[in-house]
């Protein structure tokens, strides 16, 4: 039987540095993952080893042929601010974001680690994008613990210890069907 497709989308955030991580536990579990990461997720890919994934960014021209099967699961690991409120909003001005907007209109399985400081996590957007997503079927999991109960701000200063802490196996668990 020929390995699930997940595209793991990769936002602007310090758990962005664990993508290789997510690359190898992702195969480990028979997966065959796509890197899709924003604009503001690059500098975190840049020295990392993803083992040749295929990493998808920017819109493909109208002559080009598709560049990813369609996805049997999406992982948003991590999911900023910015990132969670568009897509929970529905704007697909990104490759990253359509990828997102289409997986939640088509009800693809999804796993979404949100992260965001106490101060972005303050704005009332926030609450209500996790809301949109949690109803609309969407995993949400906390970067500290993997908990699906309640999605905690990272404290300032601590995003690289969270990061180190986290565990690729709490959002691939979720996708285990
Ligand atoms: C060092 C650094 C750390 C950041 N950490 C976070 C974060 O933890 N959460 C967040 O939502 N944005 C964080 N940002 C800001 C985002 O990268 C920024 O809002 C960006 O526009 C997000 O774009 P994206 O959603 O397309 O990835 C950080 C930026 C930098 C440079």
């Amino acid at each position: 039987m020929s390995n699930r497709t997940l595209y793991i989308v990769v936002c602007g955030a310090p758990l962005a540095s664990r993508t290789a991580d997510g690359v190898k536990a992702a195969r480990a579990n028979g997966w065959d993952p796509y890197v899709i990461p924003t604009e503001a997720a690059l500098p975190w890919l840049a020295d990392q080893d993803l083992g040749n994934a295929p990493v998808i960014t920017g819109n493909r021209t109208p002559d080009q042929p598709k560049r990813t099967p369609p996805p049997d699961a999406v992982a948003v690991v991590p999911t900023t601010f910015n990132t969670l409120n568009a897509w929970a909003n529905g704007n697909a001005h990104t490759y990253a974001l359509t990828t997102l907007c289409a997986a939640l209109g088509s009800r693809t399985p999804t796993v979404s680690v949100p992260f965001a400081k106490h101060d972005l996590a303050g704005h009332p957007a926030w609450l209500a994008s996790l809301a949109v997503l949690r109803y609309a079927g969407v995993s949400l999991i906390d970067p500290h613990d993997g908990s699906s109960a309640k999605i905690e701000p990272v404290a300032s200063g601590t995003g690289g210890d969270v990061a180190e802490r986290f565990e690729w196996r709490w959002a691939l668990d979720l996708l285990l069907t």
